[in-house]
């Protein structure tokens, strides 16, 4: 069944909660719920002058003789400067109050507002209730004891249109594949292996049209000469895994946009070890791989008119006996050799295969490449924005808009040739580091020897795609950064 359903405010039925909006500065919540009775109930809460309206402020009241046991009132902030990042933000605070109380069902009055498109208020307003609408619990034996997470099942938007319900029920299905996305990304990397993403990947297939999907296993990877991918495979007792998913929603159409996801399902930094404190997250050196893939299926499920293919290289980087070693040189897929610095610099290594190949396969328009690649990123930008290096304006711009209508918000880094100097070797073609200092660039311009004049875009996720708490909309953990932000990349082009 679909989350999203609409009702008028007289036939509306009975939910565990009633949401009015409310904007700061208002006297009346008849203002925001054009209705009387509303006024009534609220005249004892409004009258204390306790609430303010203003940004994501919540109170929840509770009443009789309605659908609903309890009413709360949402504040919005001022009208006039409404955005639909302020409505996600705002919205969250409903969820995660509904999470606390164990409410699963809403009426939500439309708010009201002359600044704003309905649409946009819509997007909004959904995808601020369904991004916190998310538990990972797999791995939690107490939770369950005591009853699972509660989370929100549906909700009614009061007084608004067909179309309006559908565009909210198309955020749920974006929403959905971010929530598809933090699953493979929260789970055990003893679980969430090489192997494992191919078959979600071979699912995809299965359970959407227009998709097909193709795993190349080692014995493949090995004939395709894909040494980098190998290098770092070495060290560990899985095999690699080569993902390729592709949708075609626009047979017609010659133009298609290849993404890329780093997929390293562990990441230990192999013989150069990660040090205690390093290391424990690294199971989500995945997420972008969880981000592609969470696309693709977001992308199909909607049927979107535009073609796309996701590559994911896959594999642990772990320790081993015939773990590949700092100062040996190893050849790519492109041909160019690599002398191997640092093990911990495995990423852009298996991007560099995977980026290769679809230059020289798969003729892309554009490519884009997601990765957590370095911790300098995190020291740049923190968890606030993801680190974005390209080679092309057209569409660094187009990414950068996404990322702003969305809330996955990007921030451009120079890319400079000056800095390349540091990644100059003696024994090969390019060493994989440079120094200490740029090293998220140094990372992107060692990425761009590999994509030839396509024009490109690398995203490093480090710091937005693993929260140590939660934040706004956002669960701790797995954010499943990237999905709705390829997404609105891609339907821009279409
Ligand atoms: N997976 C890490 C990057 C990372 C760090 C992701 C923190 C998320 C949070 C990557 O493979 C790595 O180890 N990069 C090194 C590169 C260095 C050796 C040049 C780093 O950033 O320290
Ligand atoms: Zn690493
Ligand atoms: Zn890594």
């Amino acid at each position: 069944m679909d989350f999203f359903s609409t009702a008028t405010l007289h036939s509306r039925k009975p939910a565990d909660l009633i949401v009015i909006p409310f904007w700061k500065g208002s006297k009346h919540a008849e203002e925001a719920a054009e209705a009387a009775s509303f006024a009534k109930l609220l005249a004892e809460p409004l009258g204390t002058a306790d609430f303010k309206g203003a940004e994501g402020e919540l109170l929840v009241h509770y009443i009789s003789g309605q659908p609903e046991k309890r009413i709360a009132l949402l504040g919005l902030g001022v009208q006039a400067e409404l955005t639909v990042e302020k409505l996600r933000r705002s919205y969250a605070h409903v969820t995660k109050k509904c999470r606390k109380l164990k409410l699963k069902t809403l009426n939500i009055a439309m708010p009201k507002c002359t600044a704003m498109a309905e649409q946009d208020v819509v997007r909004g307003l959904s995808e601020g209730l369904l991004l916190p609408n998310y538990a990972f619990s797999d791995l939690k034996h107490d939770t369950l004891k005591d009853g699972k997470p509660v989370l929100l099942e549906n909700a009614t938007i009061l007084g608004a249109t067909k179309s309006e319900i559908a565009l909210a029920n198309k955020c749920a299905t974006i929403c959905e594949s971010v929530d598809f996305a933090r699953d493979l990304i929260n789970g055990n990397a003893d679980d969430i292996t090489p192997q494992y993403l191919a078959a979600v990947a071979r699912g995809l297939e299965k359970s959407c049209r227009h998709v097909k999907t193709t795993i190349f296993d080692k014995k493949r990877i090995e004939k395709e000469k894909m040494g980098l991918l190998l290098a770092v495979n070495r060290g560990s007792f899985r095999d690699p895994a080569f993902i390729i998913v592709e949708y075609k929603g626009n047979p017609k159409s010659s133009d298609r946009t290849v993404i890329v996801g780093k997929g390293i399902t562990y990441d230990t930094g192999g013989l150069i070890l990660k040090p205690r404190g390093s290391m424990e997250t690294m199971k989500h050196d995945m997420a972008g791989a969880a981000a592609v893939l969470g696309t693709i299926q977001a992308i199909a499920t909607l049927e979107l008119p535009i073609n796309v293919i996701a590559l994911v290289p896959s594999t642990e980087n772990s320790t081993g006996s015939k773990s590949y070693k700092p100062g040996d040189v190893y050849k790519s897929y492109a041909g160019k050799t690599v002398e191997v610095m640092d093990t911990d610099a495995e990423g852009r290594l298996v991007l560099a295969d995977a980026l290769a190949y679809a230059v020289k396969n798969l003729k892309p328009s554009r490519l884009i490449d997601l990765a957590t690649l370095t911790g300098s990123i995190v020291v740049a930008l923190g968890e606030e924005a993801t680190g974005l290096m390209s080679n092309n304006d057209a569409v660094a711009d187009l990414v950068v808009t996404a990322g702003s209508e969305t809330g996955d918000r990007v921030w451009r880094m120079p890319m400079y040739e000056d800095y390349k100097e540091q990644l100059k070797s003696d024994v090969a073609d390019i060493k994989n580091i440079g120094g200490r200092s740029a090293g998220s660039i140094t990372a992107a311009l060692f990425l761009q020897e590999f994509v030839d004049k396509c024009p490109w875009a690398h995203l490093d996720i480090a710091g937005t795609s693993f929260l140590t708490e939660a934040k706004r909309y956002n669960p701790k953990h797995a954010t499943g950064v990237g999905v709705r932000l390829l997404v609105s990349f891609l339907e821009s082009l279409a």
